[in-house]
């Protein structure tokens, strides 16, 4: 458990996360995943933009949560192509978001993938993920982070 106490620290701890995971060899089937769960304005958002910051998208970076899926190109390094960011937020039938292509993004292992609202599309997430989870602190811009692999 991670308490940040401000969306820089937030943002910090997502980016040397996405340092790590990046940085390290993987055997992968498929897509490494992340999910992040929390209430609204836990933070999952500013999570996301920090991890793509540590993997070198210098994009500006919104959030998906009209267009559901958006996608960043990977230069820094050689194991991952690309970085899907996900908002399942406005899924309410698993059906809405295999018809965007899910199941191919998920399979292939050249992929990360960050999802927020993940408890939505529970059937179609992959078994292994890295779970992330945010929660609000006692003080106002407290967050507490947990990640689990
Ligand atoms: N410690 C913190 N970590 C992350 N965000 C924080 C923190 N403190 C304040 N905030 C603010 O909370 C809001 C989080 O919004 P967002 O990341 O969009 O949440 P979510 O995607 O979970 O709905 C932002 O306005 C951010 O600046
Ligand atoms: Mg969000």
């Amino acid at each position: 458990m991670i308490k940040t106490t401000s969306s820089f620290q937030t943002k910090k701890i997502a980016k040397l996360l996405a340092r790590e995971i990046l940085g390290a060899k993987f055997l992968r089937k498929s897509a490494l995943t992340l999910t992040l769960s929390g209430d609204l304005g836990a933070g999952k958002t500013t999570f996301v933009q920090g991890f793509l910051r540590g993997a070198g998208i210098r994009k500006k970076i919104t959030s998906p949560t009209f267009t559901i899926v958006k996608s960043y190109k990977v230069k820094s390094y050689k194991d991952y192509k690309s970085i899907y960011h996900i908002d399942c937020y406005r899924i309410h039938k698993p059906k809405d978001i295999l018809n965007m292509g899910i199941r191919e993004i998920l399979n292939n292992p050249e992929n990360i993938v960050l999802i927020e609202w993940p408890e939505r599309i529970g059937r179609i997430l992959p078994k292994k993920v890295i779970a992330i989870k945010l929660k609000y602190g006692e003080k106002e811009n407290e967050r507490i982070i947990s990640i689990k692999n």
